[in-house]
């Protein structure tokens, strides 16, 4: 399975100070020297993290992958048509939220998902679409022409007890199973850590799981290398 880091802590501490350091491209790099197989940032719509500067430059810099994590939103749509990242995942975005808080609702935005979806894959920008593991959810992405979608796994992440965490292991198991048969490449990611992300082994088709806090928090007492290194152990 593959790794994919989201380095939007390190631009978060930047910003803070609305200082120059630390730089998530330099985190990029480290990252990739480390066995990150992808790196992701989201382009919030206040740019309360990632910058344009940040997307710019990691384009022109990285050797892996770029994700851009993304709400379907004009502006942000045409940034990313400028830029071409080699992937995006859209996003739900809540300018009020600490974080991305639940999948985006494939079902009810069909028309606006799969006009941005063709846009940018049009545009050289394979598309995923962030989903909660739910049948209609599912379905839906499969209309959109989406080669992946992400599947949310932060209630799995914030289950509280072991009987809840392997009920919402099985819908992501069964979630998978069913994006599979209808064709669509499947990643995961929200809330995984050190301790849950064995887990993961369990629901099949994964491709790449992408982690940002965890390791970013880490990395505050190991080093971003050690911390990258030890995930990818981990999932690998
Ligand atoms: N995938 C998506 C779509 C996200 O929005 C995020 C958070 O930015 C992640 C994965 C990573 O989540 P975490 O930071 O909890 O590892």
């Amino acid at each position: 399975m593959k790794l994919g880091v989201n380095i939007d802590h390190v631009a978060t501490l930047r910003e803070v100070r609305k200082a120059i350091f630390p730089d998530p491209v330099k985190a990029a790099a480290i990252a990739e020297m480390a066995g990150a197989d992808g790196i992701t940032v989201h382009l919030r719509e206040d740019r309360r993290h990632i910058q344009d500067r940040d997307v710019i430059l990691l384009m022109k810099t990285i050797d892996t992958k770029l994700n851009l994590e993304m709400a379907i939103a004009d502006d942000v749509v045409d940034k990313a048509l400028e830029y071409k990242p080699q992937c995006a995942c859209l996003v739900p975005e809540k300018r009020e939220e600490l974080t991305t808080e639940g999948g985006l609702n494939v079902l009810d935005n069909i028309t606006e998902v799969t006009r941005v979806t063709k846009m940018l894959q049009d545009n050289g920008t394979v598309v995923s679409l962030f989903i909660d593991p739910a049948e209609e959810q599912i379905k839906a992405a499969a209309e959109t022409g989406a080669k992946f979608i992400e599947l949310h796994t932060g209630e799995f992440a914030n289950a509280e007890n072991e009987i809840e965490q392997m009920k919402e292991l099985d819908k992501l198991i069964i979630a998978s199973e069913l994006a599979h048969k209808f064709g669509i490449r499947i990643n995961a990611g929200h809330g995984l850590n050190y301790h849950n992300v064995s887990l993961m082994h369990k629901v099949p088709h994964l491709e790449e799981l992408n982690i940002g806090h965890s390791i970013i928090a880490r990395a505050v007492f190991s080093g971003l290398e050690t911390a990258v290194r030890d995930m990818k152990e981990l999932i690998s």
